[in-house]
């Protein structure tokens, strides 16, 4: 059965660990993150974007995540809404047996996001479901950046407090340098993390890391070596990772890795055999690939092991 959010990452917080958020658009990547999950004995959260919403259809989402909850009945498993835009959206989402939602209303001004996020708060609480906000701007922050110029993209400690204890939020996002996407950093890594403790001091709930795909470099190879381009990409190392699950992050939103981890058996089966067309023989090593990169990320967040 899928369980709140709340159920995983309240346990997260208190032991002071990650669990991976991992996005799917198909029953290959939620079989993958399922597998990966039975071998690391890890908790899951499970997400869907309003893109993949639109693609498989809300009831094939729930439908699936419910099927697959079952299967695997021992792992604690939330379904979760990636970046909703809208109440209604959440409200879709809840009604149709989502444990957990994000409104992302980062983009709007402080009062309209808080506002927008405590109309969602009261209605999902009231059927038993989690919400997640997001505060500051997802962007990189480059090495020659400004004080003013960061502190008017990143997440203010001051906001964030007030914003938490108004909305009773049970998650929030802070902006600290990330980016979605495979191309996250023009120069080092950097990322902020003691704004990153600041916030956790300041708010003591489970915090959420969006933009947290690593592209290891095996991963990567596994993608050029197919002949593909990922020029100039550049992930979250897996130290940071690990600094920012000890710096308060226990939700870390990974979808990146898993689609170019997929991707690249997809290519080298389709280089290695021009003839194949049957699905199954590019789905399973790509399943594997994935399944691969997932377990491993939960030992990097400390998950494995907790069930
Ligand atoms: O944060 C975004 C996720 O990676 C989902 O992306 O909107 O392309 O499904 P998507
Ligand atoms: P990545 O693009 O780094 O995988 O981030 C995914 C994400 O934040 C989903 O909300
Ligand atoms: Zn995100």
């Amino acid at each position: 059965m899928l369980v709140s959010g709340n159920e995983i990452l309240q346990k997260a917080h208190k032991e002071g660990y990650g669990v991976g958020a991992f996005n799917f658009v198909n029953f290959e990547m939620l079989h993958a993150i399922f597998m990966a999950a039975d071998e690391a004995k890890s908790p899951i959260i499970i997400q869907a974007s309003e893109g993949a919403i639109k693609y498989l259809g809300i009831d094939m989402v729930v439908g699936m995540a419910q099927v697959m909850a079952k299967r695997y009945a021992h792992i604690p498993v939330a379904l979760h809404l990636d970046h909703g835009t809208s109440f209604e959206s959440c409200q879709r989402a809840i009604d149709s047996g989502f444990t957990s939602v994000m409104i992302d209303a980062s983009h709007h001004p402080f009062a309209e996001n808080l506002e927008l996020t405590s109309k969602v708060v009261a209605y999902a609480h009231s059927k038993g479901v989690s919400v997640e906000a997001e505060l500051g701007r997802l962007m990189g922050i480059e090495d020659n950046i400004s004080v003013d110029e960061k502190d008017a993209v990143l997440i203010n400690p001051d906001e964030a407090e007030e914003f938490v204890a108004k909305s009773k939020v049970d998650f929030l996002a802070p902006a600290i340098g990330t980016s979605h996407g495979a191309f996250k950093f023009k120069g080092e890594p950097k990322l902020d993390f003691a704004r990153l403790q600041e916030v956790k001091a300041r708010t003591n709930i489970p915090l959420v890391l969006h933009g947290a795909s690593a592209i290891p470099e095996y991963v990567r190879e596994s993608f050029l070596s197919t002949g593909g381009d990922l020029k100039g990409s550049k992930g979250v190392p897996f130290a940071f990772l690990q600094e920012a699950v000890k710096g308060g992050i226990n939700k870390v939103n990974t979808d990146t890795d898993l689609r170019i981890a997929f991707m690249a058996q997809v290519r080298k089966v389709a280089n290695d055999d021009p003839t194949q067309f049957d699905l199954r023989k590019f789905f399973t090593p790509a399943m594997e690939a994935m399944r691969h990169v997932i377990s491993e990320r939960m030992r990097v967040l400390g998950s494995a092991g907790k069930i």
